[in-house]
């Protein structure tokens, strides 16, 4: 831990301050829009959700009159500079901020209130912010992934809030990029048991096979969450409920069955040659699970598709002789 770093710290930890007073003071667009999002109060405050107005140096003024120091708050990405003026970064956005697991805050995620793009504005790479190092939620869910030694790993900040505020509390969030193996290593200290839940379309689908195989690498035991009637766990969990939540975590598809149901759909396996490419694409796959764990689905994949479990294991390169 430097002493430089804590004047980081120390300035990120007055603007969520100020960001979450100008939340809280009165009627603002901010709060409105997390009201029609459903959050509580309470889950504001666990957050420390804020506000930032629309106005051009609200929070650059605030800081300087505590005494802070423009170049710190430049590198912070608080604001910008352009023809020898400052500004704010966030205007007119509701605040997220992100903190690390010891609790300092590192960054900032902001959301559009009216249709401004991009729809998330997040904190640049800093000295303190890294995105891909760090969790979202973490620091306040460790515990609970520790004791339920299990984490639900989604996309956004509000499926993590959401989730948090309907009961299921071992939630965390990748920061809206890809998985990292980094984050995938963190995640590992809480837990080695992941349930992925991200959305329900093409970009969620693609994410989960690439943060799936970054888990399994790193030794997680990991499941797929499926959410069936399209969108994320937020609007989930809002219209259906903690209880239909957990039922589609219970039902939640082991990597390997995710990873070979996947395969399957992007062939026609009542034709030959769909089921040829199928299966020699599957033996491709099974070669990157752990030897017990490829055994296994060998068998598994010979019975239900009707191949011989020696033929897969000369596909896959095995020496089908050792196994008679
Ligand atoms: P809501 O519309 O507020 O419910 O957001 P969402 O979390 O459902 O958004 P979406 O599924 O589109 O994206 C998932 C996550 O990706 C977000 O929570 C953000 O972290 C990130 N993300 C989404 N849009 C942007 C963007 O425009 N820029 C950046 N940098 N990140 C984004
Ligand atoms: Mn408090
Ligand atoms: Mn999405
Ligand atoms: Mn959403
Ligand atoms: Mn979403």
């Amino acid at each position: 831990r430097s002493e430089k770093k804590d004047i980081y710290y120390e300035v990120n930890r007055e603007a969520a301050r100020f960001f979450y007073k100008a939340l809280r003071f009165g009627d603002n667009p901010g709060l409105r829009y997390v009201a029609k999002r459903g959050l509580t109060k309470e889950t504001l405050h666990e957050f420390g959700i804020g506000y930032a107005d629309g106005e051009w140096n609200s929070l650059y003024n605030h800081l300087k009159s505590k005494g802070y120091d423009e170049k710190i708050m430049l590198k912070l990405g608080l604001i910008s500079t352009s023809k020898g003026k400052y500004y704010d970064k966030f205007r007119n956005r509701v605040i997220f901020p992100i903190q690390n697991t010891a609790g300092k805050v590192i960054g900032f995620g902001g959301r559009a209130i009216g249709d401004d793009m991009p729809k998330y504005l997040n904190s640049q790479e800093t000295p303190v912010f890294s995105k891909k190092n760090n969790l979202y939620g973490l620091n306040i869910t460790k515990n609970y992934v520790n004791k339920e030694d299990c984490a639900i790993l989604v996309e956004g900040y509000m499926d993590v809030i959401s989730l948090y505020q309907g009961g299921v509390l071992n939630v965390s969030a990748s920061l809206g990029t890809a998985l990292t193996e980094n984050q995938a290593k963190l995640l590992k200290r809480y837990t080695k048991n992941i349930v992925l839940s991200y959305d329900a379309d093409n970009a969620g689908v693609t994410a989960s096979i690439r943060g799936s195989e970054i888990l399994y690498k790193e030794g997680c035991k990991v499941r797929i969450l499926h959410i069936s009637d399209g969108k994320d766990p937020d609007d989930f969990i809002k219209a259906k409920g903690k209880l239909a939540y957990y039922k589609l975590v219970d039902e939640a598809v082991d990597y390997g069955d995710y990873r070979i149901e996947h395969i399957k759909k992007k062939h026609d396996i009542s034709t030959t040659r769909g089921r040829v490419d199928f299966l020699r694409e599957i033996a491709v796959f099974l070669n990157t699970l752990s030897p017990v764990e490829a055994d296994i689905y060998v068998k598994k994949v010979a019975q239900n598709y009707g191949i011989s479990e020696s033929a897969l294991r000369l596909e896959m390169g095995q020496d089908a002789k050792a196994e008679e």
